[in-house]
């Protein structure tokens, strides 16, 4: 898969990571940190893990995961203070909504401890790699069936692997702040709806195509799914509406991520005053709210992201004023200095690793 100059995955040397806001900044999740955590499931249960450089790993054509999609992961990120101490968001929140999409996929659920090693482990041994604010290190576990069997379709993987990958990285979106343009699409689901609540592979690869097609259609950021004409997530965040004194979200059911971002806005948004309410709505609400009214997107990649222009049916819908609104910029700006050390963690969200 990758081939000399073709190559687009970077380990990061301290020479990969920018030193200055001038300097050019990587893709997200296109610079890897140089060493890796492994451990394996086999005969019931988990191995020691081991320490090892981020490098290809041997897998039997055979797999379970290859032909049975058994796999999920987890995103999250540890933060450089300006102490210089490292400090990861509520990793408790994402070892927990691991195991609860490995037990939905009847893979061998991590133990919560180890799992918890191995992501101090990861962070502790790339120290160097964890870039200065506005960057982290975003943390990647992830969980795949290696059992060698191909007639396993209905049968559980006895045997896994669980990896830590960690990459240094900073915007997602690559405009930054710059408002987002997002399709509505009112017919579709992204994922199935027993399986939208479970971090894995294959929801991502479900939601590709129709987000790459509306991507060259209507040149938009990102798909906002709304199945039925109920408005739900888009392909890789939650979906927030915000407004003078009220943030209107849906309600949690298994048809989408349950956001640790969007737990934390909400948190943060109850405390700053705003009546916060979780109810299914509808894209004609969408489109009343808008016009005076902010959109956001809620995700550990996406922080808490603007949105300024809607594309439904071929109409574009102006969001606000089209630009990012000063609600948006004031909840991410109480989330990301938590997220920073810059004001004070009151719930018990970071941990120094
Ligand atoms: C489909 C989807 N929805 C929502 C989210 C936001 O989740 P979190 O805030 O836990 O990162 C993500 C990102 O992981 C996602 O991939």
């Amino acid at each position: 898969m990758m081939h000399g100059g073709r190559r687009r995955l970077k380990l990061a040397a301290m020479s990969s990571i920018p030193k200055s806001s001038q300097e050019p900044r990587p893709a997200f999740g296109t610079v890897l940190a140089p060493t890796m955590t492994l451990a394996r499931f086999q005969n019931g249960q988990w191995g020691v893990f081991d320490v090892r450089p981020c490098a290809p790993i041997e897998l039997h054509p055979a797999a379970h995961v290859l032909h049975y999609a058994s796999t999920c992961f987890e995103g999250f990120k540890a933060y450089r203070w300006a102490d210089g101490s490292v400090n990861v968001f509520r990793m408790d929140r994402h070892i927990e909504r691991m195991r609860q999409s490995a037990q939905a996929l009847v893979l061998p659920e991590p133990d919560p401890q180890q799992l918890e090693e191995m992501i101090r482990a990861t962070i502790d041994r790339n120290r160097d790699a964890v870039p200065e604010a506005p960057g982290a290190l975003y943390l990647r576990p992830i969980l795949f069936g290696t059992t060698p069997n191909i007639g396993a379709a209905g049968a559980a993987a006895t045997e896994a692997t669980l990896i830590v990958l960690a990459s240094p990285v900073w915007d997602y979106f690559a405009g930054g702040m710059k408002p987002l343009r997002i399709y509505v699409e009112d017919v579709n689901a992204r994922t199935a709806s027993q399986t939208g609540k479970v971090k894995t592979g294959g929801n991502y690869a479900a939601a590709l195509g129709p987000t790459l097609e509306a991507r060259r259609r209507y040149n938009v950021d990102q798909v906002l799914f709304c199945p039925g004409g109920s408005v739900q997530e888009t392909g890789a965040s939650n979906f927030l509406l915000i407004r003078d004194g009220r943030l209107l979200t849906r309600s949690l059911d298994s048809t989408f991520l349950h956001g640790v971002t969007r737990d934390s806005v909400l948190t943060l948004a109850r405390e700053e005053g705003y009546h916060v309410e979780e109810r299914v709505f509808d894209v004609a609400e969408l489109l009343k709210w808008v016009p005076d009214g902010e959109a956001a997107l809620s995700g550990t990649a996406a922080v808490l992201a603007g949105v300024g222009t809607l594309v439904c049916h071929g109409r574009e819908y102006r969001v606000g004023s089209g630009e990012v609104g000063p609600h948006t910029r004031k909840l991410r700006e109480r989330l990301v200095s938590i997220q920073r050390g810059e004001s004070p963690d009151t719930h018990g969200w970071t941990k120094t690793v």
